[in-house]
């Protein structure tokens, strides 16, 4: 069926998660950071992510505002920094993580083809209306859809089926992008099609569907998406 709707992943696919560690190692005050700040982001992520899904799994939902200062916290302490200023600073940095470079110019070229785009998120509604603001980035957005509408975090069908409800979309007119490959997997075996944004290069996931396109940005979406 024809494409109509593009639906984007939020962390990891339009903003880049490292950039908080990043921009607070830059900072006057942080150089204890300069060193540490890629395994900081890398384990602040992988903690924010397990504890989403280890909640989802349990039935023990609370707001992703809540897991991302929970895998802070053991980033943290797994770097022996004890530091109330910086982890209130990186917190506030992830409400203005950068998007990548090609994002703006990708949703516009969606919108001016006649798609209907939206992000698809984990975040709860403040988070993510801050960094769609911040990168400026709100007016090529039809929707923001946010697990909150749920109250449980992917990959649960339950959140994939908001852009149905929301669209009133078949899932195989929808294509859905993200960087995550568990992500772009399991939104593949929902019936979605699919494109993984693969910046870093890693393997595919072993699960029991496959995403329909790799790619290693997001310049392509326009072109994939027209040509479904
Ligand atoms: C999100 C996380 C998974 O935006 O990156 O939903």
């Amino acid at each position: 069926m024809t494409i109509t709707t593009c639906v984007f992943d939020a962390y990891g696919t339009l903003f880049d998660v490292a950039g908080a560690a990043r921009q607070a190692a830059n900072e006057p005050g942080q150089e204890m950071l300069a060193t540490l700040w890629p395994q900081l982001a890398e384990d602040w992520r992988r903690k924010q992510l397990e504890y989403t899904w280890l909640r989802a799994i349990t039935g023990n939902h609370c707001d992703f505002r809540q897991v991302t200062a929970d895998g802070l916290d053991w980033a943290l302490e797994a770097q022996g920094l004890d530091n109330t200023d910086l982890r209130a600073r990186l917190m506030a940095l992830y409400d203005a993580l950068p998007a990548y470079a090609e994002v703006p110019s990708m949703l516009k070229t969606l919108k001016s083809q006649g798609f209907a785009t939206a992000i698809l998120s984990n975040g709860s509604h403040d988070m993510l209306a801050s960094a769609t603001t911040t990168a400026g980035i709100s007016a090529e957005l039809d929707a923001v859809l946010s697990v909150e509408s749920v109250g449980i975090f992917k990959p649960s069908h339950r959140v994939y089926e908001l852009v149905g409800s929301h669209f009133g979309t078949a899932p195989d007119q929808v294509l859905f992008v993200s960087s995550n490959g568990w992500d772009v997997c399991s939104a593949a075996g929902f019936g979605f099609a699919t494109a993984w944004v693969n910046r870093a290069g890693l393997p595919m996931d072993r699960l029991p569907a496959q995403p329909d396109h790799v790619l290693s940005d997001l310049t392509k979406i326009p072109e994939i998406a027209g040509a479904k």
